[in-house]
C-alpha cells in the first residue's frame, strides 16, 4: 500500500487536533489541557482530554486514544487512509504518496543537486572570476574545484527554475531558502564560494558558503533540516571513510582549508565538524572506519584548551585520540603551504596520546609544588573517572601516577571510594521502575528527530527492554526507521499504546537528555538483572570451575555497573 509522504503527515499534525475535534465535542480548558466528554462512550462528567501541544487525545474512561487522524477513523468509522485524505482535504493539504525511500528528505538533496549545478556553472562565468581567483591564489587548482564541487553564488542568482521545480515546504525546509516577510523565497547565500557538505553516502546534505570580500560572517552553513544535522555532520566523510578504512587512521582538524589542503597532500583521510565542537555522535561516527583518531589544534594556548574539551567526548566515546599541535600562528592549510607537507608528515609522525599530553602538561604546570600537584590532578582524576574500559583505564592510571609522582594503588582507591560515595547517591535516585525508565524513553524518542533516534537505538540491545509492548514499539520503528522522517508518521503503525506513551510528560526542550538518562538506567537494570542471576547461579553451582567463571563475570559486572552509575551522575 502505498504510504503518505511525511512531509504530508506533518502538515496535517500542524492542524491542532482540538479544531478537529471541535465540531465533535465541546471542549473546555482546565489547565494546559482541554477536556470534555467522551465522545466514544457515555458519560456525565469530562473524562476526555485533549493535548493539543502533543497532538494527542486519550479518555480516560473508555481508554479511547490516539490523534487526529484516529479521532476521525474512530469517530467517522473510517480507514485509516480515508481519514487522511479526509482531513487533506477539509484542511486544504496537499495528498501525496511516498515512494520506497522518504520523499521529503530526497527532495531536498535533488533540491541540493539543483544548486549545485548553479553553483558550479557561475563558478566559471565572469560573475565567478572572483571566487576563482580567490581559490587559485589559496593554491588550489581545476582538479581541486571538481574533487570538492567548489562553486559560487553571486547575489544575483535566478533560481526560477529550482522555485517551478520544487514545493515551498521543501525550499523552506531545506535550510537553503529563507522566506522573506512579504512571503517569497530568497537565498541564505549571496556573493560566498560554496563548498558542498556531503553525508556519508555522498549526498548533498547542506552547503558551507565563504565570504569573499572579509564580510562576516567568515562561513555561513545552510540551517539544519531532515538531512542535516550539524552535530552529526563531518565534512569530506564521504571521501575520507574509504581512506580511513584502509589506513584505520582519521584526521580531524578544524576548518574546511585545512581538510581540502590535507586532501590534496595525500591525506585523504581528514574531516573537520561544522565550525562547532566535537560531538559524541561524530566520534561514533569516525569510530566505525577508524581505530586511531588524531585532532589537530593550534599550538597557541585556545589551541590546547580546545583539545582537552574535546578529551572528554573521548573519554565518553572510549578511544583517546592522538594530538598534533601546530606553531601558534598556524593551521594545517598554512602549515603545509609555508613548510611543506614532509615537514608536517614528520610533525604527523610524532603525534602524542592527546590525554597523556594533558597529563604531562598539568604535571609540569605544578612546578614541583605538591598541594598545586595534588590540585592540578583532580581534572586528571575526573578524566579517568569516565573511561570505562578496565585496560585503558589502568593504562592510564600508570602513566598518570608515574608523571605525577603518585603512587598507582592510592590512584586507584580515590577513584574507588569517590566511586562508591557517587554510587550510594546515585543509586538511590535513579534507581528508577524498570518499565518506568523504559516508558521514559519511549516517551523521549516520540519527541526526536529520526536520525538521533536511530543513534540513540544503534547500539542497544532489543532483549534489555522488559515491556514487551514497548519492546514491540521499538521493534516497529526500527524497521520503518530508514523510511520516516518523524515516528509521528507512523502513530497509526505504532498504535494507541505508542500515543499513551507519546503523551507522558516529559520536559521536551531535553528530550534527548533525558532519553540518554533513560537509555542508560534501561542498560544499568539490563547489567543488574544479570548481576542477580548470576548470584543465584553462584548459591547453585559447586562445581569449582563454573563458581570461577561465573566469579569472573560478576566482577566484571560490577565494574560495568560502577561505570554506568558514574556515567549518570
Ligand atoms: N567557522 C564557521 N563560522 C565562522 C568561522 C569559522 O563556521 N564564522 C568554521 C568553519 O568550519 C571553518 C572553521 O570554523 O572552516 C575554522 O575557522 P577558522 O580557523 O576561522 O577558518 P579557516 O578554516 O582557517 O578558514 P580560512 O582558511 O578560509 O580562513
Ligand atoms: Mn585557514
Amino acid at each position: 500500500m502505498a504510504r503518505f509522504t511525511s512531509s504530508m503527515l506533518e502538515q496535517i499534525r500542524l492542524i491542532n487536533i482540538a479544531t478537529i475535534i471541535e465540531p465533535y465535542v465541546e471542549l473546555r480548558s482546565r489547565g494546559r489541557d482541554l477536556w470534555g466528554l467522551c465522545p466514544f462512550h457515555d458519560e456525565k462528567s469530562p473524562s476526555f482530554k485533549v493535548d493539543s501541544e502533543k497532538g494527542f487525545f486519550k479518555c480516560f474512561g473508555c481508554d479511547a486514544k490516539g490523534d487526529g487522524i484516529t479521532f476521525i477513523m474512530h469517530r467517522l468509522g473510517f480507514s485509516y487512509q480515508d481519514a487522511v485524505i479526509y482531513l487533506a482535504e477539509k484542511y486544504g493539504i496537499n495528498i501525496e504518496y511516498d515512494g520506497e525511500e522518504n520523499s521529503h528528505s530526497k527532495d531536498i538533496i535533488s533540491l541540493h543537486d539543483e544548486i549545485q549545478k548553479i553553483s558550479r556553472k557561475l563558478f566559471y562565468t565572469s560573475a565567478g572570476e572572483e571566487a576563482r581567483k580567490y581559490i587559485s591564489d589559496r593554491s588550489f587548482n581545476d582538479d581541486d574545484f571538481n574533487e570538492f564541487g567548489i562553486g559560487f553564488l553571486s547575489g544575483d542568482v535566478n533560481y526560477s527554475t529550482v522555485y517551478k521545480m520544487f514545493p515551498k515546504d521543501i525550499l523552506y525546509n531545506s535550510g537553503f531558502f529563507k522566506e522573506s516577510k512579504y512571503g517569497a523565497p530568497y537565498a541564505r547565500f549571496f556573493n560566498r564560494l560554496m563548498l558542498p557538505i556531503k553525508n556519508v553516502t555522498g549526498s548533498i546534505a547542506a552547503f558551507a558558503g565563504r565570504s569573499l570580500d572579509g564580510s562576516n560572517p567568515k562561513y555561513l552553513n545552510s540551517a539544519e533540516s531532515s538531512v542535516f544535522h550539524k552535530g552529526y555532520t563531518l565534512f569530506n566523510i564521504d571521501k575520507a571513510k574509504d581512506a580511513m578504512k584502509q589506513s584505520r587512521n582519521a584526521l580531524i582538524v578544524e576548518g574546511y582549508f585545512d581538510v581540502m589542503r590535507l586532501y590534496k597532500s595525500g591525506f585523504k583521510n581528514a574531516v573537520a565538524p561544522m565550525g562547532t565542537a566535537l560531538t559524541y555522535e561524530q566520534i561514533a561516527l569516525l569510530k566505525r572506519y577508524a581505530e586511531e583518531i588524531t585532532v589537530i589544534f593550534d599550538g597557541d594556548s585556545a589551541g590546547e584548551k580546545a583539545a582537552f574539551r574535546s578529551l572528554e567526548r573521548f573519554a565518553e566515546s572510549g578511544l583517546f585520540p592522538k594530538v598534533v599541535f601546530l606553531p601558534q600562528t598556524d593551521d594545517p592549510d598554512s602549515y603545509i603551504l609555508n613548510y611543506g607537507i614532509d615537514s608536517f608528515k614528520s610533525l604527523y609522525g610524532k603525534r602524542e596520546d592527546l590525554f597523556i599530553h594533558m597529563i604531562k602538561r598539568l604535571a609540569l604546570s605544578a612546578k614541583n609544588d605538591f598541594n598545586i600537584k595534588l590540585v592540578r590532578f583532580k581534572s586528571v582524576k575526573d578524566m579517568l573517572a569516565k573511561i570505562e574500559n578496565l585496560h585503558m583505564k589502568d593504562y592510564y592510571i600508570e602513566a598518570a601516577a608515574d608523571i605525577f609522582g603518585l603512587k598507582k594503588e592510592n590512584i586507584q582507591e580515590e577513584l574507588a571510594v569517590n566511586r562508591y560515595k557517587k554510587n550510594a547517591v546515585v543509586n538511590k535516585s535513579v534507581n528508577k521502575n524498570l518499565y518506568l525508565c523504559e516508558m521514559d524513553f519511549m516517551a523521549c524518542l516520540s519527541h526526536l528527530p529520526v536520525d538521533i533516534v536511530d543513534g540513540l537505538l544503534a547500539d542497544m540491545n532489543l532483549e534489555m527492554i522488559n515491556n514487551n509492548e514497548i519492546k514491540s514499539i521499538l521493534k516497529k520503528i526500527l524497521e520503518f526507521l530508514p523510511k520516516i522522517s518523524d515516528i509521528k508518521d507512523i502513530t497509526h503503525e505504532l498504535g494507541e499504546q505508542f500515543v499513551e506513551l507519546a503523551m507522558r510528560e516529559i520536559a521536551e526542550d531535553s528530550a534527548y537528555d533525558e532519553a540518554l538518562k533513560n537509555k542508560r538506567q534501561i542498560e544499568l537494570n539490563y547489567l543488574k538483572k544479570r548481576q542477580s542471576e548470576l548470584i543465584d547461579l553462584m548459591r547453585t553451582t559447586t562445581d569449582k570451575t563454573a563458581q570461577i567463571s561465573i566469579l569472573q563475570e560478576l566482577n566484571n559486572l560490577t565494574k560495568l555497573i560502577a561505570g554506568k552509575n558514574k556515567d549518570g551522575e
